[in-house]
């Protein structure tokens, strides 16, 4: 799919979500990384607009394809955005990776090396890289969400060694309110 294609697909759909809205006509919520769409389901139940970025619903939802990145920082510049909730993937930054080497669950970063441990074997760079990316592209969300006074909130796994790469760790101390939660919320 091209660039423009994505481009008039996200305006499209930012449209339908004011549409939808019957709380405000100029403003949603961005649910990215939704998953199984949880919060967005409980927002509209609310009466609001809610864009959900979920790369399984569509090639204009996949939040590491640059033209996405730039609507989405342009859109929370612009004050149309009400409020962000990111679920960024975590299956590269999560403690339960401690399986044996060439199994798919192998460890591959530790507090020493949290941008991926030396020597890897090809299949799990894909992964380390994914989450790499993703991980400075939520940094760079939330710290934009700072700047235009959008309120955001993060869900990763309590565990998780995201919430020590620095790119993360810069913006979560200036703002952070941390809560932890036993389950995903349904
Ligand atoms: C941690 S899960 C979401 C959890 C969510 N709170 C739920 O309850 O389902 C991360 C989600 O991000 C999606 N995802 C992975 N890569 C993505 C991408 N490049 N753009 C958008 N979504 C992506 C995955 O398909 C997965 O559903």
């Amino acid at each position: 799919m091209s660039d423009k294609h994505v481009t008039t697909l996200l305006k499209k759909h930012l449209k339908q979500a004011m549409k939808n809205s019957s709380k405000s006509r100029r403003q949603v919520f961005l649910d990215l990384y939704s998953g199984a769409g949880g919060i967005s389901k409980k927002l509209k139940h609310d009466g609001f607009g809610v864009l959900e970025f979920e790369i399984n619903r569509g090639e204009e939802f996949d939040l590491t394809r640059p033209c996405v990145r730039r609507f989405v920082l342009s859109w929370l510049r612009s004050g149309i955005v009400r409020g962000v909730w990111l679920a960024t993937i975590c299956k590269s930054w999560s403690r339960a990776r401690r399986g044996p080497p060439g199994s798919n669950w192998q460890k591959i970063r530790d507090n020493e090396h949290i941008y991926g441990l030396p020597g890897l074997p090809e299949k799990c760079l894909h992964t380390l890289k994914i989450g790499n990316a993703t991980m400075r592209q939520t940094a760079e969300t939330i710290k934009t969400c700072i700047q235009f006074r959008v309120p955001v909130c993060l869900e990763n796994p309590v565990g998780s060694m995201l919430w020590q790469a620095p790119p993360a760790t810069g913006v979560f101390h200036d703002w952070a309110v941390y809560s932890t939660t036993g389950r995903c919320i349904p």
